[in-house]
């Protein structure tokens, strides 16, 4: 195992923290490692595992952390300060940034951490050869082309005569090209055949790229010829299924993450009064109701007013009202629960999944999972123990 697990505290002193917690991820390092096997069989190639945005909110560097103890060479991050936390944490993995640079301290410290960058622009290209000759050390780049996306790339058109111009620069390395898809099947082949024009043309001129990568979780399930020489997995990774269609992939995936949270206080309120902001809910008879010291700050979508599904003491029972900054309700008709008693708001399977709260809110799952809030403490268990915390208030 990483030195990072080996630095934290004891599964017993975790429990013990956990007591104080009012709302908390889990993260189920297993299943991220089931759906890593699964996408490895699945595509029989090399995995870039995406990592960007805290983890897609599961916790940057105890994910990469203990991605790499799984034989994982690469990742993807959107953030050059992802990137950096990346190498404070002492992880040694290939790290591709896709962050623009803008300082001559950014490209510096690409060079100087051993970064690979994703380029499309001469500009960066010279700043990056300016910073490796300064260093006394290679830069190392991915080159993003534009097969018809239209965000970031160097235009297909253009993009021989780039990578060529790259390529042939003293103490830049170009490592890979790579694309991404619309996630249109018609317009994907179109796409597909242009990233592969481009590799051939630079085969004609000598020029051989080690690696082309075009496919995320999307062509990852579906499309086997954009496989190419990796894929870069994201949601599938972390055991969701972006979307129904998705459901069908010859995948056993598993979702990975959890929100729990604590019951604050339990109350009866009488039939007709008004329950939360705006008297969302009416008591349609006494009721015993719970409030659980969670809300929209943790990421649970507003839009779940009325409509959320929560495990309590074993039953899903519905939520009740609006959901506030820091609280949100539930009916507690048939369960026991006191003060303190753990409730899931998302739980791994069952009526309240990451899908199935997605779907109810009528977000996308990226959505809700990159709206998780980063000072939520998350805790990460392997075989049932918890063996790492993540808790950047420290409380
Ligand atoms: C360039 C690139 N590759 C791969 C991914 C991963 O996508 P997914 O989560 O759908 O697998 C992303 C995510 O947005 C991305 O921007």
């Amino acid at each position: 195992m990483s030195l990072y697990f080996e630095n934290q505290p004891s599964s017993s002193e975790i429990r013990e923290r956990i007591r104080g917690y009012s709302s908390w991820l889990e993260i189920n390092l297993d299943n991220i490692g089931n759906n890593l096997r699964e996408l490895q069989n699945h595509t029989k190639t090399t995995i870039m595992a995406v990592v960007k945005n805290n983890a897609y909110g599961h916790g940057l560097v105890p994910v990469t952390a203990y991605l790499e103890s799984q034989g994982v060479e690469w990742c993807m991050v959107a953030k050059l300060y992802e990137a950096l936390k990346l190498r404070e944490a002492g992880l040694k993995l290939n790290v591709l940034c896709m962050d623009v640079l803008f300082t001559s301290e950014q490209y510096k410290s690409v060079v100087d951490k051993e970064i690979t960058q994703a380029i499309y622009t001469q500009e960066d290209a010279d700043k990056l050869q300016e910073a490796a000759l300064k260093a006394g050390d290679h830069a190392t780049v991915f080159v993003k082309v534009d097969t018809g996306l239209n965000r970031v790339g160097v235009r297909h058109s253009e993009a021989a005569e780039f990578i060529e111009y790259v390529y042939k620069l003293s103490m830049v390395d170009v490592v890979g090209i790579f694309s991404t898809f619309q996630q249109n099947p018609e317009m994907d082949k179109e796409m597909l055949a242009k990233l592969l024009a481009v590799d051939a043309t630079l085969k004609k001129k000598g020029i051989n790229i080690p690696i082309r990568s075009m496919s995320s979780t999307d062509a990852t399930f579906h499309n086997p010829k954009g496989w190419l020489d990796l894929v870069r997995p994201g949601m599938s990774l972390y055991g969701v299924y972006p979307e129904k269609k998705d459901l069908s992939a010859p995948v056993d995936l598993k979702q990975a993450l959890s929100l729990k949270a604590r019951i604050e206080y339990v109350k009866t309120v009488e039939r007709g009064e008004g329950v939360t902001y705006w008297g969302k809910f009416v008591a349609p008879k006494r009721m015993r109701i719970g409030t659980i010291h969670a809300g929209f700050y943790d990421g649970i979508p507003r839009e779940m007013a009325n409509k959320g599904r929560i495990l309590v003491d074993g039953v899903y029972k519905s939520s009740l009202g609006s959901v506030s900054l820091n609280h949100y309700l539930v009916d507690l008709d048939g369960v026991d629960v006191e003060k303190g008693s753990v409730v899931e708001i998302i739980s791994e399977t069952g009526e309240n999944t990451i899908s199935k709260t997605a779907e109810t809110a009528g977000w996308m799952t990226y959505s809700l999972l990159n709206h998780l809030h980063t000072n939520t403490p998350r805790v990460y268990y392997l075989n049932g123990e918890p063996v790492a915390l993540l808790n950047p208030v420290n409380q």
